[in-house]
């Protein structure tokens, strides 16, 4: 098992990315506490994870609420002792933040993924690393998408919150880094199966005229691979990114997006 006995705090559990890294590092042995902004997805997957034999306890915590991060982070050193890995896959949904030209974007739209993402990372970031110093050992991790390094139409601030996400995990890292704490992120392609990639279609339909099998195969065809991920491959990735056989690695965001973006 390759994170037998590490606890774990997931943010966004009851999204697509949060909830498969949930299902995949609880037969790794971790002791999982999942959170999320609304409690029924989030418990939906505690349950999943209880049923399949791992250990999963829900909450409702908002990502974006200093005071709740730290209320429930100290309810999970009360109950687990301390805080091993910290993952924030929390997402905001892309209908309120895509679709519309740079040139027409209202301003607090462009800065709501910018502030939202920076804001919630930040804080749950911060908030497990001062649970984490004590024990000088711990793993914080979120995700970004590949529009942090290359330009992508109709994205507004999307671009601008993942590269600001990206940046802030070589930052973390720079400080943590000396206390062991590693600080690494994900950088996946699209994955088809999750809602979030049919929402982000609905806006490049409109512009472009692919239907829903035009675009998957545009995107796949930009990888090596000539395909997309699955959320599996992306969450056995952040098994290992977790767990101590990646103890080498901290200050990056690892690009998985199967050569659809050179390093
Ligand atoms: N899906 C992909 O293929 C893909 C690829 C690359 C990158 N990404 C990025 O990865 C992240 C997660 O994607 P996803 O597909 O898992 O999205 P998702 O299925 O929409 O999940 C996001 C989760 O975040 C939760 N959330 C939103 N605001 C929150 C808050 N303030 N506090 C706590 N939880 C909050 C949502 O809960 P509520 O619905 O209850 O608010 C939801 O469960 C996003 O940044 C996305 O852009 C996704």
């Amino acid at each position: 098992m390759m994170l037998k006995d590490k606890v774990a705090v997931i943010y966004g559990a009851g999204g697509a990315i949060g909830g498969a890294v949930a299902r995949a590092f609880a037969p790794e042995g971790a002791n999982l506490f999942l959170t999320g902004r609304h409690p029924e997805p989030v418990d939906v997957v505690a349950r999943d994870v209880v049923s399949a034999g791992g250990s999963a306890e829900a909450a409702e915590v908002d990502a974006l609420d200093e005071m709740a991060v730290d209320r429930h982070l100290q309810s999970v050193i009360d109950t687990a002792g301390r805080v091993d890995i910290s993952f924030n896959a929390v997402g905001i949904p892309n209908t309120r933040i895509l679709g519309v030209p740079l040139m027409e974007l209202d301003a607090g739209q462009f800065s709501l993924p910018i502030t939202t993402y920076t804001r919630s990372y930040f804080l749950t970031a911060r908030l497990a690393a001062r649970r984490m110093v004590p024990n000088g050992s711990g793993v914080i991790m979120t995700v970004t998408a590949l529009h942090s390094r290359t330009g992508i139409p109709l994205v507004g601030g999307y671009g601008p919150a993942m590269a600001a996400k990206e940046a802030l995990t070589r930052a973390l890292s720079a400080e943590l880094a000396p206390q062991g704490i590693r600080v690494v992120g994900l950088r996946p392609q699209a994955m088809p199966e999750t809602r979030t990639i049919m929402d982000a279609f609905e806006p490049r339909a409109k512009a472009s005229g692919m239907t829903w099998e035009q675009w998957q195969e545009f995107l796949a065809g930009r990888t090596h691979a000539r395909r997309l991920m699955t959320l599996a491959e992306m969450a056995d990735m952040a098994v290992f990114l977790a767990s101590d056989k990646a103890s080498g690695m901290t200050g990056t965001t690892v690009n998985l997006t199967m050569g659809s973006l050179d390093d």
